[in-house]
């Protein structure tokens, strides 16, 4: 067996001590607490069990929510993330804020990034008018597969189109494949390196129209500050930050709506 010298061993744990507290002063307790869940003690549960944490959702909602009542689908995922398994679905404290905005600006055309089990897709489409439409576009086809799923136990799959694909290669066909004129609102929620690329994305396509409103997700933890930056110094958008908490956490986040004002105005100084 190999021996390390004493000082050797010392040197390592302090280097571990060191990185430890470096990760917990960026990005606080309580995320280093989501990080060790999601990349050590969750892939050793799955392996034990055999299957997914987004299938265990699943499966607890067809177990204790009611088909067709997209409330008791919302209310069963909360429940299961707050006592059970942490997940990154919007969460009940940020719903209500897109509650509010999706009661307010009543979209007929409603574009969602970032699907995941579809606990937005089912939050935002129960408030849509009948003849709203919602598009969700999620990259990973096994969580598009469990949004499809949760749309349908929801009775909301008439609202709904789950499409797979990256954002990037779908919002380019919205226009021609998914019979998009411009959007009413969009609802920013997938990698948060995407979100300003996409939105310039969106502006080029012509998707956007005046008083198209943005709601992005997660602006303050883990952070999307090229696009804050972008939406907040143009005059092309109107911006009001919405205050309150991460998912099933005592952590600070925001969400910030970014009302389009049209391309003519200029940018500010
Ligand atoms: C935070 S989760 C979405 C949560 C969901 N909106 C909710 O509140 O229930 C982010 C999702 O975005 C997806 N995603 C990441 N980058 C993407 C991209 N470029 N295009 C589409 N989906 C993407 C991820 O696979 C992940 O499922």
């Amino acid at each position: 067996m190999v021996e390390y010298p004493p000082l050797l061993l010392a040197a390592a744990l302090l280097g571990l001590l060191l990185a430890l507290l470096l990760l917990l002063r960026r990005w606080g307790w309580g995320l280093c607490v989501v990080y060790w869940y999601e990349l050590v003690l969750q892939p050793a549960r799955n392996l034990l069990m055999g299957d997914t944490k987004e299938q265990r959702i699943l499966n607890h909602v067809l177990e204790h929510a009611e088909r067709g009542n997209p409330q008791s689908v919302l209310e069963a995922i909360d429940t299961y993330c707050s006592q059970k398994e942490w997940a990154m679905n919007v969460g009940d404290k940020k719903g209500q804020i897109v509650d509010t905005v999706v009661r307010e600006y009543q979209p007929s055309v409603l574009l969602e990034l970032g699907a995941y089990c579809g606990y937005s897709a089912v939050r935002m489409a129960r408030l849509l008018l009948p003849d709203a439409r919602l598009l969700t576009i999620e990259l990973n086809p096994d969580y598009a597969a469990i949004t499809q799923r949760m749309v349908d136990f929801a009775g909301l799959q008439d609202r709904v189109t789950v499409v797979v694909g990256a954002s990037q290669d779908i919002i380019p066909q919205l226009k021609k494949k998914y019979d998009v004129d411009t959007l009413d609102m969009v609802f920013l929620d997938h990698w948060k390196d995407r979100y300003l690329p996409d939105t310039i994305l969106l502006e080029e396509c012509g998707l956007l129209r005046k008083g198209t409103v943005l709601l992005a997700d997660n602006v303050i933890c883990p952070g999307a500050p090229d696009f804050l930056v972008h939406v907040r110094e143009s005059s092309h958008y109107e911006c009001t930050h919405y205050s309150s908490y991460l998912e099933y956490m005592e952590v600070v986040d925001g969400l910030e709506k970014a009302i389009y004002m049209g391309p003519g105005s200029p940018t500010r100084p």
